[in-house]
């Protein structure tokens, strides 16, 4: 599904260089939920970003599919990645003026389809995450929790093949952590591909295979 060779990032900023993944090999099967693990400011976002297709490596190799990115233009990845990638971010990235509801249809503004395929499609996500009586809510009028289930129905909408999530449960209490697993076991058993990002050994070890991450490398 997902094939990193070789993969390297690094970040300039006017006074430092920083090697923010070094050389990554990993391979995410179709089907795979991943945990990927590691100390603050180990790589865990960027690498995520990069698999995604939000960033592109400095040097090395993606390949979705079989598809090596680097041979696609701009355009091209990005309708590669709303295709194929759902995002949850590590900061819920909702819109405060947007209604839950169109919050939850952003993504499907990219894709070839009417108002009231988007709707429904935005409906169905929103059910299936318990908020469907918060439809006409603001983020702000929504509990973390719920905010955060707002960010996995706006993930999941257009059905990806790969769901990433950035710490989805990072800031929730655990009974609230506890029903966002759920929700995340259950689209990959419904055959969601998922790498999550965590910082909770018992929650990884629950779901499937650890990869650890440490100082830009992955460790065995
Ligand atoms: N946009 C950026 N510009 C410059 N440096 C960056 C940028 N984003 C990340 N870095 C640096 O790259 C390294 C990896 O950052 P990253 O966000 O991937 O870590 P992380 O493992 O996700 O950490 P955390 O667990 O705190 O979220 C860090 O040293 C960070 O300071
Ligand atoms: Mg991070």
């Amino acid at each position: 599904m997902i094939k990193l060779e070789k993969v390297s990032k690094t970040y300039q900023t006017d006074k430092v260089e920083t090697l923010a993944v070094k050389d990554i090999d990993l391979h995410v099967r179709k089907g795979e939920f991943v945990c990927m693990m590691g100390p603050s400011g180990c790589g865990k976002s960027t690498l995520l970003n990069l698999i995604g297709l939000l960033d592109r490596p400095g040097s090395g190799t993606v390949h979705v599919d079989g598809i090596p990115v680097k041979a696609y233009k701009d355009k091209q990845v990005a309708q590669m990645r709303n295709s194929t990638f759902g995002f949850i971010f590590q900061s819920f990235h909702l819109i405060n003026d947007l209604r839950v509801i169109d919050n939850v249809e952003l993504p499907l503004l990219y894709r070839s389809m009417n108002g009231s395929e988007r709707r429904a499609l935005a409906r169905a996500a929103l059910e299936k995450v318990g908020l469907g009586a918060r439809m006409e809510h603001y983020p702000n009028q929504l509990s973390g929790g719920q905010q955060q289930r707002v960010a996995i129905a706006r993930a999941i909408v257009g059905r990806p093949q790969v769901l990433l999530a950035d710490e989805p449960t990072g800031n929730l209490d655990s009974k609230m952590g506890a029903e966002i697993m759920e929700i995340l076991k259950k689209l990959n058993e419904e055959g969601t591909t998922i790498v999550m990002v965590t910082h909770d050994e018992q929650e990884a070890r629950q779901v499937g295979r650890i990869v650890r991450v440490f100082d830009g490398q992955l460790v065995a």
